[in-house]
């Protein structure tokens, strides 16, 4: 059966590797520089497996959401699905009834309604964070505002999932839960492991070193969340009170819905790693960009004076009164997608389009890259540019559903039927806390220090480099204003 859509052809000429070694860094770079040259929708090879690059929303609308039915599943992989998350993770999981039933209990806790719920929690933990950032960053001290967010993102994950909290960056979990995420991101890119495309023969024989740092993953995964369940378990058994989580929800529901201990454990494993490096990184983008663009952020600061002003904190609520605030970070998924590649679909079936024969187990990428630096739909792709977005006010599960996927604003949660069920929550924190540091601090950049706006960090799921910025509060009051806050929604 043969693919006849464009080609790169060393990829085809290098029998072992294929295209592995000119994707190692920066894969979405070469992948772009591809599609100009090949088209929006052409094949690679790594080992012995076919990928189809999809560079066109278009081509990802026909066959990702048109033909869903075909494009939903996913590739079992040795280091991923069968090492790390031993087939029971919903992010890999075949597209079949186990993955459902998955999906099912994951929208009991992320379904927009059960978001509105749990609302007060994301308020606080925002709030939270800029505290601490306000303290820690007095007198003009530099200071790295990464860790803040990524506790902020680890505290909501936690509290959704198992009904607890940090309450310092210094936490033991905190440095636990953000390591097994970021060495997950590292070892699980859709083209990370070159093992993966091998035949099986060939995996069995080798003594892989990414083979022993998944099960070491593993065995954390197990300890860190399969731990914290046990607990929950244990304390529901003694009767003690136990807050309302997804720990809670599934244990309940064990029996009836026959899952054992490793399904809950990868459940939860989902929730902290899909739902805790990505959101946080967003965070860290937008902190990075601000202060290197002084004259976006006065026109925030001018927006938030006007609407919200200088007494109290902005909300959800405010989110429509502010437009300039939501697409800055509209702004910061466009530029900063953290996963360039997204979570790689792949064909249940052969499938022919436009003429050309997609074969059945054929992996299929999107370079978001590619979408979100289309010089016909973005004018100077590469500048940050809020202004581009002013006029869009829909969220981005509202945008992801438009007709027209060419007016889509940003691809960053994926597509179709796999398309991240942890949208409505990411959105509403981020909401929160870029709203809330725009409205506490003028930032500044370190001039013997300049923050790195292209470097990054990880294979897979990108972040920014360690960059260290000057927070000062805009206006005397926002101290006091963040501790009321803060004592008034105690979670
Ligand atoms: C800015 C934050 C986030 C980004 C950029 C992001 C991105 C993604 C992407 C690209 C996918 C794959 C979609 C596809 O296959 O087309 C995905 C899937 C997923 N995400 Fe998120 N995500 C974010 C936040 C969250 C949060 C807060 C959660 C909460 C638990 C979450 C849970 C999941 C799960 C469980 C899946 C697997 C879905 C499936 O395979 O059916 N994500 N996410």
């Amino acid at each position: 059966m043969r693919v006849v859509f464009g080609r790169p052809r060393k990829c085809f000429t290098n029998f072992i590797l294929g295209c592995f070694p000119m994707l190692r860094t920066y894969p979405e770079l070469t992948l772009d520089k591809w599609a100009q040259k090949y088209g929006p929708i052409y094949s690679v090879s790594l080992g012995n497996q076919l990928f189809v690059i999809v560079s066109d929303p278009g081509v990802a609308k026909e066959l990702m959401i048109t033909n869903g039915a075909i494009f939903s599943d996913r590739k079992p992989t040795l280091i991923k699905s069968e090492t790390i998350l031993v087939g029971r993770g919903i992010t890999a999981n075949r597209y079949d009834h186990q993955w459902r039933k998955h999906r099912r209990i994951a929208a009991i806790w992320l379904k927009q309604q059960s978001v509105e719920r749990y609302t007060d929690t994301l308020d606080y933990e925002a709030t939270d964070m800029i505290y601490q950032l306000c303290m820690d960053s007095k007198n003009g001290r530099h200071i790295n505002p990464q860790p803040y967010a990524g506790r902020c993102a680890l505290n909501n994950m936690a509290k959704i999932t198992f009904g607890f909290r940090t309450d310092n960056i210094y936490h033991p979990f905190v440095k636990q839960a953000l390591a097994l995420s970021r060495e997950f991101m590292n070892t699980t890119g859709p083209m990370s492991n070159l093992v993966d495309f091998m035949p099986r023969w060939v995996q069995k024989s080798l003594p892989w070193k990414m083979k022993r740092c998944g099960k070491r993953l593993h065995t954390g995964l197990l300890e860190t969340y399969g731990g914290r369940i046990k607990d929950v378990e244990m304390r529901l058994k003694e009767g003690v009170q136990v807050q309302d989580c997804l720990a809670k929800t599934m244990i309940t529901i064990k029996d009836e819905e026959k899952l054992d201990d490793l399904d809950m454990t990868m459940l939860a494993s989902a929730f902290m790693i899909g739902g805790v490096e990505t959101t946080a990184s967003v965070m860290q983008w937008f902190s990075a960009l601000i202060p290197a663009h002084p004259s976006i952020q006065r026109k925030a600061h001018e927006e938030l004076d006007r609407i919200v002003g200088r007494n109290r904190l902005p909300t959800i609520q405010d989110e429509v009164k502010l437009p300039y605030c939501r697409s800055i970070i509209k702004e910061v998924a466009r530029c900063h997608n953290p996963f360039w590649l997204g979570t790689s679909h792949v064909a249940s079936e052969d499938f022919v389009y436009k003429g050309a024969t997609i074969p059945k187990g054929t992996v299929v990428v999107l370079n978001t890259w590619s979408l979100h630096h289309d010089p016909k739909r973005w004018i100077e792709p590469l500048e940050f540019n809020p202004d581009r977005y002013i006029n869009d006010n829909d969220s981005a599960s509202t945008s992801a559903r438009r007709p027209d996927v060419y007016t889509r604003d940003h691809w960053m949660f994926g597509i179709g039927r796999r398309m991240c069920p942890g949208m409505f929550v990411a959105e509403r924190e981020i909401w929160l806390v870029v709203s809330r540091m725009l409205w506490a601090f003028e930032m500044f950049e370190i001039p013997e220090k300049p923050v790195d706006l292209k470097e990054y960090d990880g294979m897979s799921g990108q972040s920014p480099v360690p960059f260290e910025i000057v927070l000062r509060p805009r206006f005397e009051g926002v101290e006091e204003i963040l501790a009321g806050e803060l004592s008034r929604t105690q979670v």
